[in-house]
């Protein structure tokens, strides 16, 4: 039969299949506490400006209340035939009040119903983001206060290029994760107003307050065009694509964790709490946490597409289009959220390798910017002579099979006579790590300010 809330000019029901494609229950029903906290505002309001009795208000409002602990104790009737979480509550409260249920509708339409459920939603998933996120600069925090000064090389191309200190390396995390909570508290401040009274995209005709209800709801203030209100996903388009460079940001650092944790590198042990092993090859420790947070950004981004992809052909104001928003931004979510938990979880267990760092941070001829350096200090060269000099010094220790430091002082002389003995004092990693003291440089004394300046804003 045709549908209780609608159907007045229907004389029959939806074929299965259209209610198939047309339910959103199946996911939305994620927004149920939102709904009703949307429509507990509401009911206030209409009752505040007299639309609605004080009486039929406070029924509304105690019902809702009801329903809401039907839900969270698992006792409510979901209905497919009541397409979505707003109906479903609606027809739910009918059953528990009665007739007033039927006057919560009033100035209000499902279009800036959805819109504010869904705002309400995503806004706090960006506090949550926040928070996570801060967790994880703090595991990273304290990886780098462990191994401020500990030495590793530094890359560029994948190819050794000079050396830096751990600190360093796990302190350029907290700057991108930095900028990733930026991003989302931005979202967040954006998407803070509320769209509740654009009704179904023009307004209303009924008094309404709208100031009162974005205030109760916790929003700055209403949102200022109807049409735009019912309309707007870009808060949604905000969260995931801020979620998808944080996402990035993660994909980056697993990647470095698969390749550290090889044998071929060895720099860091992850614990077994985040590794599994082979069911046939007895000697493996695989990082498939790390692996999987590789993969977590492929669907993030591919939940922005999607959303992108349905929003940028759509005329205003509403269409149906509209509902598909939710699954990407749920799924997105939820994979943030798991993916900063065990990244943070990861990191926080991982322990660096420190003698093997400290080996390949040698290798590699990884002082030979040192080396050139020395000779436009020390002799006066211009860099160019000094970085052939250099070269022609890393061609002869290849040739020989040795690094930088283990070439003899004459050997050195033979390449330029003017080079002296204590060249070999800028060939040591040490010494070159704390000799690049430039502001945001990799010197311990400069890792360890970072540090401090992070634990303190993070205070
Ligand atoms: N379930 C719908 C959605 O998620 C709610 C809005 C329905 N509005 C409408 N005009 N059919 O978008």
């Amino acid at each position: 039969q045709a549908n209780a809330m609608w159907g007045g000019r229907f004389a029959d029901g939806p074929d299965a299949i259209m209610q198939a494609i047309n339910a959103s229950i199946g996911f939305d029903r994620r927004l149920y506490a939102q709904d009703i906290r949307g429509s507990r505002a509401h009911a206030a309001m209409l009752a505040a400006t007299g639309i609605l009795s004080n009486k039929d208000a406070e029924a509304i409002g105690e019902g809702l209340l009801t329903v809401l602990s039907e839900i969270e104790t698992g006792g409510f009737p979901f209905r497919v035939e009541l397409e979505d979480i707003h109906m479903n509550v609606e027809a739910r409260l009918k059953e528990v009040i009665g007739e007033p249920a039927g006057r919560l509708h009033t100035a209000r339409s499902r279009n800036d119903q959805v819109a504010v459920d869904f705002r309400l939603w995503v806004r706090d998933q960006c506090d949550a983001a926040a928070q996570g996120i801060e967790a994880l600069m703090r595991a990273f925090l304290a990886q780098a206060e462990a191994g401020a000064d500990w030495v590793m090389p530094g890359f560029t191309h994948l190819q050794t290029a000079q050396p830096v200190t751990w600190g360093h390396h796990m302190m350029a995390y907290v700057e991108m994760l930095a900028r990733d909570r930026g991003r989302f508290l931005d979202a967040r401040a954006r998407m803070n107003e509320c769209p509740l009274g654009a009704a179904a995209l023009a307004g209303t005709s009924f008094p309404i307050d709208r100031h009162m209800t974005a205030e109760a709801l916790g929003f700055d203030r209403p949102t200022a065009n109807s049409l735009d209100s019912v309309s707007d996903r870009d808060f949604a388009l905000e969260f995931l694509s801020a979620a998808s460079i944080c996402a990035m940001h993660l994909s980056r650092f697993a990647e470095e964790l698969v390749i550290w944790s090889s044998a071929q590198f060895r720099f860091v042990r992850l614990s077994d709490k985040w590794t599994t092993g082979s069911s046939i090859m007895p000697q493996k420790k695989n990082p498939d946490a790390a692996e999987l947070l590789r993969a977590k950004l492929g669907r993030i981004l591919g939940a922005t597409v999607a959303l992108f992809t349905v929003m940028k052909g759509l005329a205003l104001t509403y269409s149906k289009d509209m509902q598909e928003d939710k699954e990407q931004v749920f799924d997105a979510a939820d994979n943030l959220m798991l993916g900063l938990a065990a990244m943070t979880g990861m990191v926080a267990d991982m322990t660096a390798n420190r003698a093997v760092l400290a080996e390949a941070a040698a290798s590699g001829f990884s002082t030979a910017t040192d080396l050139a350096d020395w000779l436009v200090r020390e002799l006066g060269l211009p860099f160019r002579e000094a970085h052939h000099v250099t070269g022609t010094l890393v061609a002869l220790a290849e040739g020989k099979g040795c690094d930088l430091p283990d070439l003899t002082l004459s050997d050195m002389q033979g390449v330029h006579a003017g080079i002296r003995a204590d060249v070999f004092d800028v060939l040591g990693v040490e010494n070159s790590v704390r000799s690049r003291r430039s502001y945001g440089g990799t010197a311990p004394d400069r890792v360890r300010e970072q540090i401090a300046r992070w634990k303190a804003a993070l205070a």
